[in-house]
């Protein structure tokens, strides 16, 4: 992975802030600053529990046997990593033998009636996903699956086709699946959901995706590795944190995660809840949004080229896709498009990329942050979360938010429990 500040148009430099960098490093591996209770993912790519991690491999072994669906049932960062991962690594139209669904993650009626019409009488196995084990989100559309099974597959056998992932010892989930004898995975008391991806929340369905998962957790023990030093020359990911803050001092009120990857549509997702929920409170925080280029070329592109001078981009380019293909000779050429004939069209979207970079950065003033990963493979996924974590925790410090809790996600839901009468 590289990071490439060249065109962030910094009016500092980041090695300038040495010394806090250094500082808070301090605090977020001793910890001692802000929320550090909910600081166990820091040391997870070496702390993680290696048994549960072979029993993870198993559970996904006899899911990939027994069922030619997975319904996954959870939301925000009991969802978003393991969506994030299928899709990045697999694609969006993979041929795998187990299709995986999400659900729990709307009220959407419509969408829940669907995706329960769709699965009816079909293989399917659940996967139940909620540390808290109240999110109503989750709950309704698990009573819902939970009652579909076991119309399906009987009562007493109801135990073989679910699967919940939750607190290790306490809420309502963990006692329903002690109950009803389901098998259980534990999502750890000091790691937050949108922290959660390299814990069982993830690596269940990550793994029912036929995704390598000792490659994933390499690459997030070889960035933990990377990103353990304060030295601000050698780690790419504080330099990320800290352009950030130069840019926000610069004026800049808005950061777009760029790809040119529809697979990695997704990976936007996750990184949105993950910078807009650790540093979006106190008033503070950038506005984290994506765009897919060059799809989002033809929509925001215009926003970003010539719109108010709000935007930063931090670009994710892909060095090798997963597939490529070169581009046709037609001896008719009607459509005139034989000047690419022999080309690959991976080298079309990096053309695409470098016209836009700058565009972007040299018409339009736009800064962007170039980050780089080798392919889409599990592997990159692991490190580029890792990464992202370690710079999403300094940068809030550098702001003096506490990165760990969401409080105000709970507004809504009072309001909402009010109107549905829950007491
Ligand atoms: O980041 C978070 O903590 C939240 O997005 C939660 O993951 C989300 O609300 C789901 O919570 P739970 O896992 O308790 O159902």
């Amino acid at each position: 992975m590289k990071l490439n500040l060249e065109k962030a148009l910094l009016t500092e430099s980041v090695f300038d802030y040495q010394e806090e960098v250094a500082r808070l490093h301090e605090m977020l591996h001793n910890k001692t600053g802000k929320g550090n209770d909910f600081v166990g993912w820091v040391d997870w790519p070496n702390t993680y529990d290696k048994e549960e991690f072979e029993r993870i491999k198993k559970a996904a072994a006899d899911i990939r046997e027994k069922a030619d669906i997975l319904v996954v049932c959870g939301i925000g960062g009991s969802y978003l990593g393991a969506r994030a991962a299928i899709e990045m690594i697999n694609g969006l139209y993979s041929d795998d033998k187990l299709e995986i669904i999400f659900l729990g993650n709307t009220f959407s009626s419509t969408y829940i009636s669907q995706v329960l019409n769709y699965v009816k009488g079909k293989r399917f196995v659940v996967n139940v996903i909620s540390k808290s084990g109240t999110t109503t989100e989750t709950s309704i559309a698990f009573r819902l699956l939970k009652q579909m099974v076991e119309e399906q597959y009987g009562k007493e056998n109801a135990h073989n086709y679910i699967y919940a992932t939750t607190d290790k010892a306490k809420g309502t989930l963990k006692n329903l699946a002690n109950v009803e004898g389901y098998e259980t995975f534990v999502i750890p008391d000091d790691i937050g959901g949108r922290f959660s991806v390299t814990t069982a929340v993830g690596l269940l369905p990550i793994a029912c995706a036929g995704i390598d998962i000792d490659e994933l957790m390499r690459g997030a023990k070889d960035a933990f590795d990377a990103f353990s030093t304060p030295d601000l020359k050698e780690n790419i990911a504080y330099q990320y944190a800290v352009a950030r803050r130069i840019l926000e001092k610069q004026g800049k009120s808005a950061e777009m995660f760029v790809s040119y990857e529809l697979q990695m549509a997704m990976v936007a997702e996750w990184w949105k809840q993950l910078f807009g929920e650790s540093e979006g409170k106190d008033g503070k925080g950038l506005l984290p949004y994506s765009g897919t280029f060059s799809t989002d070329l033809h929509s925001l592109g215009q926003f970003v080229q010539e719109g108010t001078k709000m935007v930063f981009e931090t670009v994710i380019n892909v060095d090798k896709p997963t597939l490529d293909i070169t581009f046709p000779e037609d001896k008719d050429n009607l459509d005139n498009m034989n000047y690419l004939a022999g080309k690959s069209v991976h080298w079309v979207n990096q053309m695409a990329a470098q016209g836009t970079l700058e565009a972007h950065v040299d018409t339009g003033s736009v800064p962007n942050i170039l980050v780089s990963i080798p392919d889409m493979s599990a592997y990159s996924f692991g490190y580029m979360t890792y990464f992202f974590f370690k710079a999403i925790a300094m940068t809030s410090y550098m702001i003096d938010i506490n990165p760990f809790n969401q409080p105000g996600v709970e507004v809504y839901k009072k309001n909402m429990f009010k109107l549905l009468g829950k007491n």
